[in-house]
């Protein structure tokens, strides 16, 4: 693997008094895109807050770009499943909201033109001056994606971000992710709980198992792209792999005492 841009060692983390992660440990490497595939509650937006400084590190080791967390703030950029813009402010405004309140030093000129250049990079150029009430589900998520690109991160964690729109709209972002991130060189951490999104996107997929969590597995995806998740007989193979471990996980039960904490807060 080339230089790894984040890796986790040995982390673990109680949350509320529950063992959320075990042994959390994976990398991934510079301009690689990794998938963080797992079940619902399993700790994969945890690990994005703990890799972008909002959660803090209780044991292990987290290093971004060779730092920790708190000194690599500026590397890293969010897209989340909801586009969460302002629908006071333009989407030019929107896409340079980010460096506005990250990057307050960046005179306004240059927030817009970056703003700006980043909007017609994910198909916006003409959309700038419209308000997001005026834009599709689709479109805002690609302000949204455009507003991450506009700080030039060298990591871009997304969450989810199109599980939110129709089946359509989802396939034609898939595939202009794919694209930006060829073009862009960007290191992208892509957490799904959908196994042929994971297929489609990713160079490697980390599996998380249930809580309290650990890597359950990593698995190549060596398929050139762009990728059809269901035509690739290798692609078919992962995915029935995949599968397996999936109902592997949903199987089993959570440890006794997570299983115990789950009852009790339904029997109150
Ligand atoms: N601040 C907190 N206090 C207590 N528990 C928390 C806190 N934040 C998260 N958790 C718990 O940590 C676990 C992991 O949450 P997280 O949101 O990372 O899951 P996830 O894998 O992203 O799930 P989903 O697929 O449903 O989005 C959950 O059980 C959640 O309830
Ligand atoms: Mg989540």
């Amino acid at each position: 693997m080339t230089a790894k841009a984040i890796s986790f060692s040995g982390v673990r983390l109680v949350l509320g008094g529950s063992e959320i992660y075990r042994d959390v440990s994976f990398d991934v490497g510079e301009g690689e895109f990794v998938c963080l595939l797992g079940p619902s509650g399993c700790g994969k937006s945890t690990a994005l807050r703990l890799i972008g400084d909002l959660l803090p590190i209780q044991a292990g080791a987290i290093s971004v770009g060779g730092a920790s967390p708190r000194d690599a703030w500026d590397q890293t950029a969010f897209v989340f499943q909801s586009p969460r813009l302002l629908p006071w402010k333009t989407t030019l405004e929107n896409a340079g909201f980010g460096i506005e309140m990250r990057k307050p030093a960046v005179p306004k000129a240059e927030r817009l033109a970056r703003a700006e250049r980043e909007l017609a990079h994910v198909g916006l150029g003409a959309d700038g001056h419209k308000m997001p009430v005026m834009l599709s589900g689709g479109e805002r998520q690609r302000v949204s994606i455009a507003r991450a690109l506009a700080l030039d991160p060298r990591i871009i964690l997304m969450d989810e971000p199109f599980s939110a729109l129709d089946h359509t709209t989802r396939a034609r972002l898939r595939r202009q992710i794919v694209e930006l991130w060829q073009e862009t060189g960007k290191t992208v951490l892509f957490v799904t709980h959908d196994i042929d999104e994971a297929l489609y996107l990713a160079d490697r997929i980390v599996v998380f198992s249930r809580k309290p969590t650990t890597v359950s597995e990593v698995v190549e995806v060596r398929a050139p792209r762009p990728r059809d998740t269901e035509a690739d007989p290798a692609l078919q193979q992962l995915r029935a792999h995949l599968i397996e471990v999936f109902e592997r996980l949903e199987g089993a039960p959570d440890a006794p005492e997570e299983a115990e904490k789950a009852l009790a807060a339904t029997c109150n």
